[in-house]
């Protein structure tokens, strides 16, 4: 039983690199709930704009395509995947091109207000996971549960590494970390939606815990903030 009569809504926030996909997909499978990926709301705008050639600084433009964009989510091999006009995007919302426009596009006030009803419409029961930088802070205000998930820069970037170089790919510690503090920086500094806990947020610094002790600590609040015990 839920404390409220509204669907439930547990928000994970926090800086790239922090976990905040793996902790919301593992979480949403414990508690049977809906995902909503907001970066990839933000990577798939990009790519429309890429694949459009829309100017990545015309406001108006980005924003009259983020009306028209047609995104779902659905399961896939590897969790969930993101698909627009029905076609799966796959890799290609992980380039690293995607990854740098989605940043600019993100920093315009426009495209995040068109945005806003799509990321609400995924409230759906028995309850939702949404990750992103502002989804407690300024989508959804009245989630239940809050957690802002935090870790060191240099344990981000160990994370990071150790991904990509099993991937193959062909990089340097000190460039990811430079690269996260850029990021940081602008991600939190940005004038619309900075990346900050809210103040009803629980923080979770996973800097020396596992993925299973994060998702733990996470459903520890959603137990306590959503399902009434009574
Ligand atoms: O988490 P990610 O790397 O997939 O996010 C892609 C970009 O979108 C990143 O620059 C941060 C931005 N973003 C945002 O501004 N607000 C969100 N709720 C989610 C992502």
């Amino acid at each position: 039983m839920t404390k409220t009569s509204r669907c439930p809504v547990l928000t994970i926030d926090g800086p790239s690199g922090a976990g905040k996909g793996a902790v919301s997909a593992r979480v949403a499978t414990a508690l049977g709930w809906g995902v909503l990926d907001s970066g990839a709301v933000y990577r798939s705008v990009a790519l429309a704009a890429l694949t459009n050639k829309t100017d990545l600084a015309d406001e108006t433009a980005l924003t009259a395509l983020c009306a028209d964009l047609d995104l779902g989510f659905e399961p896939g091999p590897d969790g969930i995947q993101a698909c627009l006009g029905g076609r799966r995007l796959g890799d290609a919302l992980r380039a690293e091109e995607v990854g740098v426009a989605s940043s600019q596009v993100a920093a315009l006030p426009g495209v995040r207000a068109a945005l806003l009803d799509l990321q609400r419409a995924f409230r759906a029961v028995p309850g939702l996971v949404a990750d992103g930088r502002d989804m407690g802070t300024v989508v959804f205000p009245d989630a239940e549960a809050k957690v802002f998930l935090d870790a060191s820069v240099e344990e981000r970037a160990r994370r990071r590494y150790r991904q990509l170089k099993a991937n193959g790919d062909d990089v340097t510690f000190d460039r990811l970390i430079s690269d996260l503090q850029a990021r940081d920086r602008r991600d939190r500094e940005r004038t619309v939606s900075p990346t900050l806990p809210a103040d009803d947020a629980v923080v979770v610094d996973s800097t020396s815990l596992g993925l299973e002790e994060v998702v733990e600590r996470v459903l520890a609040v959603v137990t306590e903030r959503v399902f009434d015990r009574s």
